[in-house]
């Protein structure tokens, strides 16, 4: 099969990943509610057709905090992204300088800060984690600085971890222990191809930045009981003091699903929110973004740059979240699926189908260029 969609690459992940890291990519917190609501609340927005409007030029660029880009998009953070394809999060980063879009690497990726500066042309952005050990996240934050990092992503919806009921059915989560090993063992030899490229050939297995703290361990599950440990629910908007003291650059607070809080953000100064809700990863029963977007981007979108995620699967959903006052959007599990089913090439196949998508939904809304896209665009239905 020739993938023609976000979700052609979502089936082919499924047949390429071991059963636990296509579930652990694809699933979300308890009944999954809030994912589901995500995609379903994008897909109920009707565009409102225009015709006869000369669009025979149409101009997807725009500009976020101060860089020119051919998308109002960028590839969102992703934990482990890297083990979906050999050294994946420098095959994504790769693929999404050749588009003209940001790639912004997670925390707990699975290459480090460093390997991908060295495996792109195009400077990236990072996203990071309110982390108890603040040396710990001085010495990140200086690595972003010193890999040139152009923005800092700050996830704040995640003081404690939402329960994935998938991951604990697969094997991922669970106690440390040789049951959980065994099965994912088992999973991933199910998958010769990907336990060849990634699992051989894709060597050293480290857990990228956070391998420093692991104390010698790699499993993943060590992993994430760290995560569970170590991720710090004292966190306030006080700490942002720290960040900003650390951090010179474009801050981004991700995770806001409220126009209080993003007004706390605009006064906080940061240059830009994410509204998010960890594409339904974290508090199941949510409002899905597109439902909070409107109300957040009146409240605070002349004073910062709006971006905004989750279940974004196609162009169309870029328009989307662009007529709901986003200024541009994340894609989340729509690159890594991309990645997952073929690398670098996948990922970069991705961003052009919605790049034509979105062609083609801004010809037939009669729109021409980026700040065109608003309310407007959308039908009253
Ligand atoms: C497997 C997976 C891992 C994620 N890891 C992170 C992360 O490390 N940091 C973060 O801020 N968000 C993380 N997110 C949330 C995404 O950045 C994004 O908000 C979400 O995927 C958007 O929803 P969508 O996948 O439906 O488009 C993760 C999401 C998924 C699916």
């Amino acid at each position: 099969m020739t993938p023609a969609s976000v979700l052609d690459y979502r089936a082919l992940a499924r047949r390429r990943l071991p059963h636990f890291l296509f579930e652990y990519l694809d699933g979300g917190s308890y009944a999954e509610v809030t994912m589901q609501r995500n995609v379903a609340d994008l897909a109920a927005l009707a565009l409102r057709q225009r015709v006869l409007r000369d669009v025979s030029r149409i101009d997807l660029s725009t500009t976020l905090f101060g860089r020119s880009q051919s998308l109002p998009v960028a590839l969102g953070p992703i934990g482990l992204a890297g083990l979906n394809a050999r050294r994946g999060e420098v095959q994504a980063a790769r693929a999404a300088a050749a588009a003209g879009v940001p790639f912004c690497l997670s925390t707990v990726s699975a290459c480090t800060i460093a390997e991908v500066a060295r495996g792109t042309t195009a400077p990236f952005w990072f996203q990071l984690y309110m982390i108890r050990d603040r040396a710990f996240l001085r010495d990140l934050l200086g690595q972003a600085r010193d890999a040139g990092c152009t923005a800092l992503v700050f996830t704040v919806d995640m003081p404690v971890p939402g329960s994935r009921y998938r991951d604990y059915r697969s094997g991922l989560a669970g106690a440390p222990g040789i049951g959980g090993t065994l099965r994912r063992f088992a999973q991933a030899a199910a998958r010769p191809r990907w336990a060849w490229d990634v699992g051989v050939r894709g060597r050293p297995h480290s857990l990228g930045n956070v391998a420093p703290v692991l104390g010698g361990k790699s499993g993943l599950t060590d992993f994430f009981a760290w995560m569970r440990d170590n991720f710090d629910p004292s966190v306030t908007w006080r700490d942002l003091d720290f960040i900003r003291s650390e951090w010179r650059g474009p801050l981004i607070i991700k995770g806001i699903l409220d126009a209080d809080d993003a007004r706390a953000a605009a006064d906080i100064g940061a240059e830009g929110i994410v509204v998010s809700n960890h594409g339904g990863r974290q508090l199941d029963g949510v409002p899905s973004t597109a439902r909070v977007l409107p109300a957040i981007a009146a409240a605070v979108g002349g004073r910062l740059t709006v971006l905004a995620d989750g279940g974004i699967r196609s162009g169309l959903d870029v328009v989307r979240m662009l007529a709901l006052g986003a200024h541009g959007v994340l894609l989340g599990r729509a690159w890594a699926y991309a990645l997952a089913g073929a690398g670098e090439a996948g990922v970069g196949h991705v961003l052009q189908l919605i790049e034509a998508e979105m062609r083609v939904a801004m010809a037939l809304t009669g729109i021409t260029e980026i700040s065109g896209i608003g309310p407007d665009t959308l039908a009253d239905d």
